[in-house]
């Protein structure tokens, strides 16, 4: 297998607006980012990637960008950007940047342009076609968000195509001239020494041309089918490659919504020219009752099928992304640990094990080092979000469901429980902020928080200090085969790793319940590297207490 420092790296994500605020107005920022570089790098982690930063008109946090160029005013600066960057180059930190080339702002220069004449230079950089007869959209198409994917624009008499908001309409990537502005915009970003690119939503870059109705699901038709891996989106991503990525030593990973194995070989294969890897959402999508609205829990029996046929299927051909959460999804323990006060830590820390043993580069989500919870919305006006405010709308205020039935899905899944600010000490405002912090605090940053964390050895945050800092001692932790033991066992996940002839058997308790588990005889003798206990015993019969992770290394 080929080596490389990005499958040896661990990355850590910020989401700007809910890191540090720098300056005391409530959102966090980049001189906020820079003071907390130092908390980083004993962490330990070796890259940032780094939410949208870019000029947005904040529709959706970023992700709708006006000028790829320019700093949110919110954020600073491009002189603070440097300055974070050389700082973080000084301690080691490499910083990827997210890529939002699907679509832009509807403020965005160009869209401004675009709009103006159905004969204007820019009205084939976005996607506008004629109304049906009747007036209405030229498809059935929903958003992502809710609504529909097309606004109609009176000025031309046409619609656009918007699989976001109507304030994010879809880039035309037909047009050669917007694959030319948006490879130069990346070229700009690489000279200026940053160290790659998370490609926001890239698998839906390339259309299938006729834009056809989808499948109806709730009130629209699915796009999907005609907007995920389209006709062109490997042809468009070699180009990239060719014309940007591979002229400079930079790390690729492709948000790729619906992904399935085989596509995701070709989007980051060993040797396929286009990524160096993708998220895949098959641990963390849902697809209840109300679309992604739904608390039902993923049992251990799907969370290791989904993680074993990935790290089987890719193994020497591709390489896997690890994650249990991010900015869109709800927080880990909350999600698929324990986060009830005796089980949080234990269970965060058994999560962590069970992620970072596997085969891939793993992402640190910020807060999850600390074991953030989601946090306990009590009205729909304690919201930010975009998709639950037109999620609400569409299932809830249009009389198809109930207040009571939707809002237990809507506590579980909403992405603003992760975007509730990190809470940095015991100050007001888990000392997020001296100002009135953009979104609340999650009330449990009195107990839960960096500063007691750093302070105490045993802490959530030591824990992942620790794991990374093996990911550096034992090659096996990142090059090792994968091996599944126990498949069919209801709470505890097992596996190994083999390099040569060096072994890890990594055992994870996914269950509040004692288990006995018996050692295999070929760890006897085995040092327990990590666990989240201490471990009397690491051979024969052995007894797991609630969320136990501990990992034996046999050389
Ligand atoms: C991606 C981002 C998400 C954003 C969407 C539109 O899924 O992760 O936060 O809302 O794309 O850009
Ligand atoms: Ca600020």
């Amino acid at each position: 297998m080929k080596k490389a420092w990005w499958k040896e790296a661990v990355v850590y994500q910020i989401y700007p607006r809910s890191f540090m605020d720098g300056n005391g107005d409530g959102i966090g920022d980049i001189k906020g980012i820079t003071s907390k570089l130092d908390y980083l790098k004993l962490l330990g982690i070796d890259v940032i990637w780094l939410s949208p930063v870019y000029k947005s008109p904040n529709d959706d946090n970023g992700y709708d960008i006006s000028n790829y160029q320019d700093i949110m005013d919110e954020f600073g600066t491009m002189e603070d950007f440097d300055e974070m960057l050389s700082e973080a180059h000084k301690r080691g930190i490499r910083i990827v940047m997210d890529l939002v080339v699907n679509h832009t702002s509807d403020e965005h220069a160009w869209f401004v342009e675009s709009r103006k004449s159905r004969e204007n230079p820019y009205r084939d950089y976005y996607i506008w076609r004629e109304p049906k007869a009747d007036g209405s959209a030229p498809n059935n198409w929903g958003s992502c968000f809710g609504g529909p994917a097309w606004e109609y624009d009176k000025t031309t008499d046409m619609y656009y195509l918007h699989l976001f908001s109507k304030k994010q309409p879809d880039l035309n990537w037909e047009n050669p001239a917007v694959r030319r502005e948006v490879f130069d915009m990346m070229t700009w970003w690489c000279e200026k020494g940053i160290d790659g690119f998370r490609m926001d939503v890239i698998n839906l870059i390339s259309k299938t041309k006729e834009l056809p109705d989808g499948e109806l699901n709730g009130l629209y038709g699915d796009f999907f089918p005609y907007s995920a891996n389209g006709p062109r989106v490997h042809e468009f991503l070699q180009e990239m490659n060719r014309e940007v990525l591979s002229k400079y030593d930079i790390m690729t990973v492709g948000e790729t919504p619906g992904v399935t194995m085989e596509l995701a070989k070709q989007y980051a294969g060993e040797d396929t020219h286009e990524l160096n890897m993708v998220f895949h959402f098959e641990l963390v999508d849902s697809n209840g009752k109300y679309g992604k609205w739904s608390d039902e829990k993923k049992p251990l029996s799907e969370i290791r099928e989904i993680l074993s046929r990935w790290q089987d299927g890719l193994y020497d051909k591709a390489w896997n992304s690890l994650f249990w959460d991010n900015h869109d999804q709800p927080r880990a323990v909350s999600r698929f640990g324990d986060d009830r006060p005796a089980y949080r830590e234990i269970s965060a820390k058994m999560l962590a094990t069970c992620l970072h043993m596997l085969q891939g580069t793993p992402y640190v989500y910020q807060g999850e080092e600390l074991g953030m919870t989601n946090y306990p919305f009590k009205s729909l006006d304690e919201f930010r979000d975009i998709e639950v405010l037109q999620s609400y709308k569409d299932w809830v205020e249009s009389g198809l469901v109930s207040h009571e039935d939707f809002w237990p899905c809507l506590l579980e899944k909403n992405r603003d429980n992760a975007r509730t600010p990190v809470q940095w000490d015991d100050t007001e405002n888990g000392g997020f902020t001296t100002g009135t912090p953009w979104i609340a605090v999650n009330p449990n940053y009195k107990e839960i928080n960096a500063k007691a964390q750093v302070e105490d050895p045993n802490s959530v945050f030591h824990y992942y200090r620790k794991l990374i800092a093996l990911r550096k001692e034992l090659p096996i932790m990142v090059y090792g085969k994968y091996d599944l033991l126990m498949p069919d066992d209801p709470e505890l996940y097992v596996y190994t790793r083999t390099l040569d002839e060096e072994k890890l058997l990594v055992i994870c308790s996914f269950t509040e319940k004692e288990r006995t588990f018996s050692v295999p005889e070929e760890f006897a003798g085995a040092s327990c590297i990590i666990s989240n206990y201490e471990v009397e015993k690491t051979e024969g019969e052995i007894t797991l207490k609630p969320y136990e992770a501990l990992v034996l290394h046999k050389k």
